[in-house]
This record gives structure tokens, C-alpha cells and sequence, in this order.
């Protein structure tokens, strides 16, 4: 038995923000931001925060996973935007999800927050130390984006995924995870500060690392890219993600694109990927998916998972 995903889940905030809005609070246009980035829309929260949003998609997760809350090991929340300084985001939602006997704690690793926190979640119910994990990628990015700053405000956008991990016939098989401190200032937020970016740097960055990351895992479990049904990219730029296709020498319909509706959701990007894979019938028992990610830290890596 392997490490399988039991349910997945995904929720956004009901408020849409369009391009044609954001041409009205900052000089950009719709034509720019498709042409620069993909983007044509993206959920910001109004009134829902992160535990709201994580209690919809991680409730979902569960209902398809069928399985009862008190059944819940362990609870892994990834976030860049936690609800508190502490107690972790994690605790506060067990707490609303009756997950009563499951221990909770954040993860903080930006953009590739979900692939770190399926390592460890796998590594826990590979182990024996766990049998049924939640693990979830929430962002309320709203709240960090500076809504002046039109090189980063029509990029983010807020949501979360929610996946519930159990044995089964699936597998985790492995990851490449990396991070590299000498690159925090190409991304980054200061306590109580807006998102500051590097945008160029950061996308050349983007595609070179995401693509050694994708090889190394292939490499290291004995896999080729053509054994691969479906690449899911982490949404930053829809222009990273051609790049990436390219680069590991993908047509156009093995790789995911979402981000057209969502924008960027750091952590919650994968999650929601997977969810609508899942829900679109492009992930099927037994697909070989390979998912990867980079983000602030520099946090980056591949993870290959068997469905
Ligand atoms: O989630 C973590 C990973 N995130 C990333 O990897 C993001 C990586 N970076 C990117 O996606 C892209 O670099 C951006 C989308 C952020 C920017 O695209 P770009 O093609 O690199 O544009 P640029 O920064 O070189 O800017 C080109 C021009 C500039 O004007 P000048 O200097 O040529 O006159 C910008 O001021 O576009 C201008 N510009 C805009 N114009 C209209 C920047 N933002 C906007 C905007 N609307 N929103």
C-alpha cells in the first residue's frame, strides 16, 4: 500500500476581481496583464478569511475521502498569510473542523508550502506515525499585496485546496525539494508589509529551477518524462509555465494552466490544480502526475505522485 489521496477539496472567495477592474485602481490594462501573465481574474476575500476558505475545502476533502473527522491524524496547513502570529492557522482550523484527536501546525514555505507539506505528510503515513493526514494550501494574499504597486497587485490572488492523505492504491513516490536564503529578496514581505518583487529575476529563476527540480525526481526514481500524464506547474505566470513545458519538452496539453481565473495563490495554487485535474478527468486512478512549485525563500522543488 502507498500513500494516496483519499479527497480533495478546493474553495475560493465569491468576489471576482476582473482586469477591467484593476485597470480603474492602478495604470494597467487587460491586454497587458493577459499578454504579461495569463491572468484575466482572481477570488479576493471580502468577508471570508483563510479558516473559512480552508474549512470549505478542506470539509469537501473529507466528504470524498468519506472519512470521519475524528479520524484525522494529523493537520498541515502551508501558508504565507496565517491568520495569526500564533497559534498556527492549523489549530485554529481543527478546532473548527471537530478534528479532535489530530495535532496541527503551519507550514511557511511560500509557493512551494504544498509539495513540503505532502513530504512530510507522506513521510508520516509511510512511517506508520500517521494513517490519515490533512494537509491543505490557504492564502488570503489580498491582504499582503500593496493595491498601488501594479507590478505585483494584478498578479495574487486568494483561496485554498485540500487534500486528505491515507494508504491506498495511490502513491507519493518522491521529491526534489530545495531552498537557497541567498535569494530571499528577489520575494518577500516584511512583518506587517506588502509583497516586494523582483519580477524579471524571479522568472528566470522560476523556469530553470522548477525545471531541474522536475528532471532530478525523474532521475532519482527512475522515471522519463514521457511516462508523465500530467505536469502541474505552480500558477505564477502563464509564460513561466511555457517556458517550463518547453524546457522539459511538453505539449501544451500535459501541462495544467488554471491561472486565468485564479492568479497567483502561492501554497493554495497546487492544491486547487489537483482538485480541478481531479473533478476535469484529467488525473486518473493510476496517472503519473508530476507536480512543482517555487516561491519566496527561495523554496523550490518536484514531487512525483502515482493516483
Ligand atoms: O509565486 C512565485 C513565483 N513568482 C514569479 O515567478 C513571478 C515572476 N515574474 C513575472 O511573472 C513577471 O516578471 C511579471 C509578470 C511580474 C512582470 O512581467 P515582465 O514581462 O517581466 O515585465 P517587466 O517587469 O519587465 O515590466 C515591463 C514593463 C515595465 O515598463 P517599462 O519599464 O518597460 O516602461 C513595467 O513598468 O511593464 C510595466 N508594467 C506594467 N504595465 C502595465 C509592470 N507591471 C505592469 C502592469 N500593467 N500591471
Amino acid at each position: 500500500m502507498g500513500v494516496s489521496f483519499l479527497g480533495v477539496g478546493m474553495a475560493v472567495p465569491e468576489f471576482k476581481l476582473l482586469n477591467f477592474d484593476l485597470e480603474r485602481m492602478v495604470d494597467t490594462s487587460d491586454e497587458w496583464i493577459i499578454s504579461r501573465t495569463g491572468i484575466k481574474s482572481r477570488h479576493i476575500s471580502r468577508s471570508e478569511d483563510i479558516i473559512e476558505l480552508s474549512v470549505r475545502a478542506s470539509s469537501m476533502a473529507l466528504e470524498m475521502a468519506k472519512v470521519d473527522r475524528e479520524e484525522v491524524d494529523v493537520i498541515i496547513l502551508a501558508t504565507i498569510t496565517p491568520k495569526m502570529g500564533f497559534p498556527a492557522t492549523a489549530c485554529l482550523l481543527q478546532e473548527h473542523l471537530g478534528c479532535k484527536r489530530a495535532y496541527a501546525f503551519d507550514v511557511s514555505a511560500a509557493c512551494s508550502g504544498f509539495l513540503y507539506g505532502l513530504e512530510l505528510a507522506s513521510a508520516l503515513i509511510q512511517s506508520g506515525k500517521a494513517r490519515k493526514a490533512l494537509l491543505i494550501g490557504a492564502e488570503t494574499l489580498s491582504q499582503i499585496v500593496d493595491w498601488n504597486d501594479r507590478s505585483t497587485c494584478v498578479l495574487f490572488g486568494d483561496g485554498a485546496g485540500a487534500v486528505l492523505l491515507g494508504e491506498g492504491s495511490g502513491e507519493v513516490i518522491g521529491s526534489a525539494l530545495y531552498s537557497d536564503g541567498s535569494h530571499a529578496s528577489v520575494l518577500y514581505a516584511e512583518r506587517c508589509s506588502t509583497i516586494q518583487m523582483k519580477g524579471k529575476e524571479l522568472f528566470k529563476l522560476a523556469v530553470r529551477l522548477m525545471a531541474d527540480a522536475c528532471h532530478e525526481v525523474l532521475k532519482r526514481y527512475g522515471y522519463s518524462i514521457e511516462d508523465v500524464s500530467l505536469v502541474i506547474p505552480h500558477q505564477a505566470n502563464a509564460r513561466i509555465i511555457t517556458a517550463l513545458a518547453e524546457r522539459l519538452g511538453l505539449s501544451e496539453e500535459r501541462v495544467f494552466v488554471n491561472i486565468q481565473k485564479y492568479g497567483n495563490t502561492s501554497a493554495a495554487s497546487i492544491p486547487i490544480a489537483i482538485c480541478e485535474a481531479m473533478q476535469s478527468g484529467l488525473i486518473r486512478s493510476e496517472s503519473l502526475v508530476l507536480l512543482t512549485a517555487m516561491g519566496g525563500g527561495l523554496t523550490w522543488g518536484a514531487t512525483l505522485v502515482r493516483f
